[in-house]
């Protein structure tokens, strides 16, 4: 396993489409793990493939349990991969929350992203893979698949005042980036 180096906002790589996955072998799981190693180590919730310069359809999130917060189940507490992922329903209900991103450090905004979202694809074996995702779930899924598009969360700000220092909130207390 390696720590692979983040690509941060200005390359533009984190523009482009990234490729759907067409082969599931030994490369690809190489590819899973070291996005997974990568993200615990620069203490991310989720990371998606152009941030390691890898232009390919793979995302890996790991949203830590927090019971009282509501944020539990299948999906949570431990790190999955999910390849060629799709958005494939979306609740009409939308909430704006705090967000943050390891390609631009020392910023987070306030995003507006659906409550609830279904997402399929596949693990890094193939095999396929549907999640039912809400809250901070979700949030985390739209933001590494946006990542896929070339999308970046600073594009879905309703304005330049909801984008903050995150020095500026640290008596807010930690902030999480994907
Ligand atoms: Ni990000």
């Amino acid at each position: 396993m390696a720590v692979r180096e983040i690509v941060l906002i200005g390359d533009p790589i984190l523009r482009q489409k990234a490729e759907p996955v067409k082969h599931f072998g030994p490369e690809l799981r190489t590819l899973v793990r070291d996005m997974i190693e990568t993200m615990r180590e620069a203490r991310g919730v989720g990371l998606a493939g152009p941030q390691v310069g890898v232009r390919q359809r793979v995302i890996v999130v790991e949203v830590p349990e927090d019971e009282e917060e509501g944020i539990t189940g299948p999906w949570v507490g431990r790190p999955f991969a999910l390849v060629n992922p799709e958005i494939v329903e979306v609740s009409p209900e939308m909430e704006e929350g705090i967000e943050g991103c390891l390609s631009i450090p020392g910023y987070v905004g306030e995003v507006k992203r659906h409550v609830r979202v279904v997402v399929q694809g596949r693990n890094e074996w193939g095999k396929p893979r549907r999640i039912e995702a809400e809250g901070f779930l979700a949030r985390v899924l739209q933001h590494e698949i946006d990542h896929l598009n070339g999308i970046l969360f600073v594009d879905r700000l309703e304005s330049r005042e909801k984008l903050y220092r995150v020095e500026d909130l640290e008596a807010e207390g930690a902030v999480e980036s994907a």
